[in-house]
């Protein structure tokens, strides 16, 4: 029999200030390199107008390297796959644009994908793959969602948050205690080292949604307190200041997952987007799935936060349903699923 040749997509993500760029063939990763974007660490955030100058300085070099490194050829590709939103919209105009451009030039489809449908479907760049349907949690910088996933990018939100996401709760604490942005993996760091011993409120909200501005709030009235007895009472501290604010987000969000799984009666539970890289949130996940007999699906560090590889997983079941877009697709900067 002869063999049919192989499915080669180029994918791009720059929705905010990751530039990446991913070859995936077959739906196998073969290259993912992203170029990420420290000078928003000195601004506390990220700064929209640096990160489209970065994202247009560093997309011609970032496609190179993947393609290298996957010994890709230009040539070879049968589409490409990019992040049309949500995200920042020029830092969205960069990857839309470059991807229009070499896809016209090549003579080949574009495939547009939606950032958080890439998060859950980087649960299918490596085994083991999760069977449908299945319940994901997906926690960034912007998002926070309850999802409900039946198929190959079809999913249903459940419910998300009413303001903050939960990335920003770390991110926005972190700045109230003198932590770089972004500052989840330092928080996360530094909890290591201390005891959770200090409480805060949670939040009352509906039965699937999140709120985490409420939470700011209460860490910074809380500190002030403190500082206001002791000024170096935060340096002094810090640890367990971190202990306990990642102890507070993680279980706020297992308290929800596990309530939605028991609504749902579903047994197979992931958890996806930039926060699902805190070890504590990881950890807290399989030993609840462990007590309750669920199958719990945990992404390798490298697809979690921002990268193209997720953005060409969801491309490749869109291609293979033959799911194209045009030569006028356009940024959608608040795109939902
Ligand atoms: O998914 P992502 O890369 O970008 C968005 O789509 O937003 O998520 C970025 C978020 C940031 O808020 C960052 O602080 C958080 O993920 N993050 C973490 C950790 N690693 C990244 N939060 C807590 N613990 C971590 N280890
Ligand atoms: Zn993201």
């Amino acid at each position: 029999m002869q063999k049919q040749n192989p499915v080669t997509i180029l994918a791009i993500e720059s929705s905010c200030d990751d530039t990446s760029a991913a070859v995936i063939q077959d739906g196998v990763v073969l290259s993912n390199h992203i170029a990420n974007q420290d000078v928003h660490k000195e601004y506390g955030g990220v700064v929209p107008e640096l990160a489209s100058r970065l994202h247009d300085k560093n997309i011609v070099p970032v496609v190179d390297k993947a393609l290298k490194e996957a010994r890709v050829n230009k040539d070879d590709l049968d589409g490409i796959a990019f992040t049309k939103g949500p995200g920042l919209l020029g830092s969205l105009l960069v990857g839309v644009n470059f991807s229009k451009s070499m896809a016209l030039g090549l003579d080949i489809p574009l495939i547009e994908v939606n950032h958080m449908e890439a998060h859950v479907m980087a649960h299918f760049a490596e085994a083991p793959y999760p069977q449908f349907p299945f319940l994901c949690l997906t926690v960034s910088g912007g998002h926070t969602q309850l999802v409900l996933v039946t198929n190959y990018n079809e999913m249903e939100v459940l419910g998300e948050t009413i303001d903050d996401a939960a990335g920003e709760a770390f991110d926005k604490t972190g700045k109230i205690i003198g932590l770089p942005y972004p500052a989840g993996p330092v928080i996360d760091q530094y909890a290591k080292k201390g005891r959770p011993i200090h409480t805060f409120t949670k939040p009352s909200v509906g039965e699937y949604e999140f709120s985490f501005s409420g939470l700011k709030t209460s860490i910074l009235y809380f500190l002030q307190d403190q500082v206001k007895k002791d000024p170096n009472w935060v340096e002094n501290n810090i640890y367990d200041i971190c202990a306990s604010v990642q102890q507070t987000i993680v279980s706020i969000l297992i308290e929800k997952l596990a309530y939605t799984v028991t609504k749902h009666n579903i047994k197979r539970v992931a958890i996806a987007g930039g926060v699902s890289a805190n070890s504590q949130l990881r950890s807290s996940l399989q030993e609840i799935a462990d007590q309750n007999g669920w199958e719990a699906y945990i992404p390798q560090f490298n697809y979690c936060t921002d990268n193209a590889a997720m953005i060409g997983i969801s491309g490749y079941y869109r291609y293979l349903k033959g799911e194209f877009g045009s030569q006028s697709a356009s940024p959608s900067p608040r795109l939902s699923i």
